[in-house]
């Protein structure tokens, strides 16, 4: 994970559909096989184990497909199947569909300009952390009801919980209690008091009665909130670093972009998110046999999609190691595919689109400070958490 590319090219090459007898799973490293694999549907593949199993579940070897735990105490809802899942997605995910997105965008540029005011006057920051990084906590605090002074702490307690310890990689579910003391206490006070003007996210959750009629708790109806805390916050401000500074390399490409930056950020955009992505893999449990090459997955056994693999694959993109801004990215995984395709896809772009543009716009040129810059491995992440820059 200090350096994962080049074993996904040996992977991809040799052993694309590659079993770990320690964990009893399979690792997908094609583009083409990530592609079809999650699009199966019918209960074949279900995230049974939560898409990020940690080593302590994976250690342990299933003898058939693992069945759905109880309703109470409700899990994360990603690791039921359909409906159940579809449900409770679609009662708290409107503000998060295109046309509540686009609704967003000038706050989103406000905070870019707030950010931007601040940094280039002090001229030396960093850009991972105190740019994008505060404008999208800033996005998720509102979202979910937060006061938009927590924005940096947010950051740095989900920063802080990513990271992995080498051997026992990052299991999410020690970070929650230290999540959820955020969490918890938006729901109670929503509960209390919803005269504040709408929080259709939290409510939806409040409001949302499984088939058997009950509601969530408390700390059930902030478990499901842990999703957008964690991928509203720590994705988008690693990529835009990452993107900008792949630019400042290449001034040729720069000038190109900030050419015409209304129709060509988009372009550059998605080769950000496919070069830059810092999320390496997902997991899903068989619950049905199901035959991929030469290798049947039985029951039980898991898959992971390396999708930072797919990213990279040359039968899906020539030359995948080249950042090139206008790149036809005609298909991606960087969102994953399928029934957990990111919830955070609209927002998650237009972020990036306007974090880019208005910096393109504002700092002609800048230097990074490359041996400040931190890329930590985690066991499922690998991005630039830390870019100093002078400007
Ligand atoms: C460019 C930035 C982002 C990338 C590359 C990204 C990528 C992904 C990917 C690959 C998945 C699928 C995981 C799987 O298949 O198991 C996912 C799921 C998810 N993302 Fe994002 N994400 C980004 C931004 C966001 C944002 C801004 C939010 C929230 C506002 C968000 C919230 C979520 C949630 C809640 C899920 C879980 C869906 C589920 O399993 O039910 N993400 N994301």
């Amino acid at each position: 994970m200090a350096d994962p590319l080049p074993y996904y090219k040996v992977l991809r090459d040799r052993h694309p559909v590659y079993y770990l007898p320690e964990w009893d799973t399979y690792a997908l490293s094609r583009f083409d096989d990530i592609w079809r694999v999650l699009e199966v549907g019918e209960g074949t593949f279900v995230a049974s184990e939560g898409t990020l199993p940690p080593a302590t579940t994976l250690a342990k070897h299933n003898d058939g497909p693992v069945p759905d735990p109880p309703w109470h105490p409700m899990p994360f809802h990603a690791v039921f199947d359909a409906p159940l899942y579809g449900e409770i997605r679609q009662a708290h995910g409107a503000p998060l569909r295109p046309r509540s997105v686009t609704k967003m965008e000038e706050r989103i540029r406000t905070l870019a300009n707030e950010r931007l005011d601040v940094l280039l006057e002090r001229g030396t920051f960093d850009l991972t952390q105190e740019y994008g990084g505060i404008v999208a906590a800033t996005i998720v605090c509102e979202l979910l009801g937060l006061p938009e002074e927590l924005a940096s702490e947010v950051l740095a307690t989900v920063n802080a919980g990513s990271l992995a310890k080498p051997k026992s990689g990052v299991d999410t579910s020690t970070a929650r209690p230290g999540y959820l003391e955020y969490l918890v206490p938006v729901v109670q006070r929503r509960r209390a008091d919803r005269s504040h003007g709408p929080l259709p996210i939290v409510d939806g959750l409040i409001d949302y009665r499984l088939p058997d009629g009950s509601a969530f708790d408390d700390v059930e109806a902030a478990t499901q909130l842990l999703g957008i805390f964690i991928g509203g916050t720590e994705t988008v401000p690693k990529i835009v670093a990452h993107g900008l500074w792949e630019l400042q390399n290449r001034p040729e490409q720069r000038a190109a972009v900030v050419a015409d930056l209304e129709a060509n950020v988009p372009l550059a955009r998605d080769e950000m998110i496919r070069y830059c992505a810092p999320a390496q893999w997902f997991a899903r449990t068989a619950r049905k046999p199901f035959t991929l090459r030469d290798h049947t997955i039985q029951p039980g056994q898991r898959i992971i999609t390396l999708i930072a693999s797919a990213n990279r694959d040359e039968r899906e993109y020539p030359e995948p190691d080249e950042f090139v801004w206008d790149r036809a990215n005609i298909r991606q995984l960087a969102f994953g595919r399928g029934q957990h395709f990111c919830i955070g896809f609209h927002l998650a772009r237009l972020e990036i689109s306007v974090l880019v543009s208005e910096w393109l716009k504002r700092v002609p040129e800048f230097a990074v400070d490359e041996k400040g810059a931190q890329r930590p491995p985690s066991s499922f992440q690998w991005g630039w958490n830390s870019v100093p820059v002078e400007v």
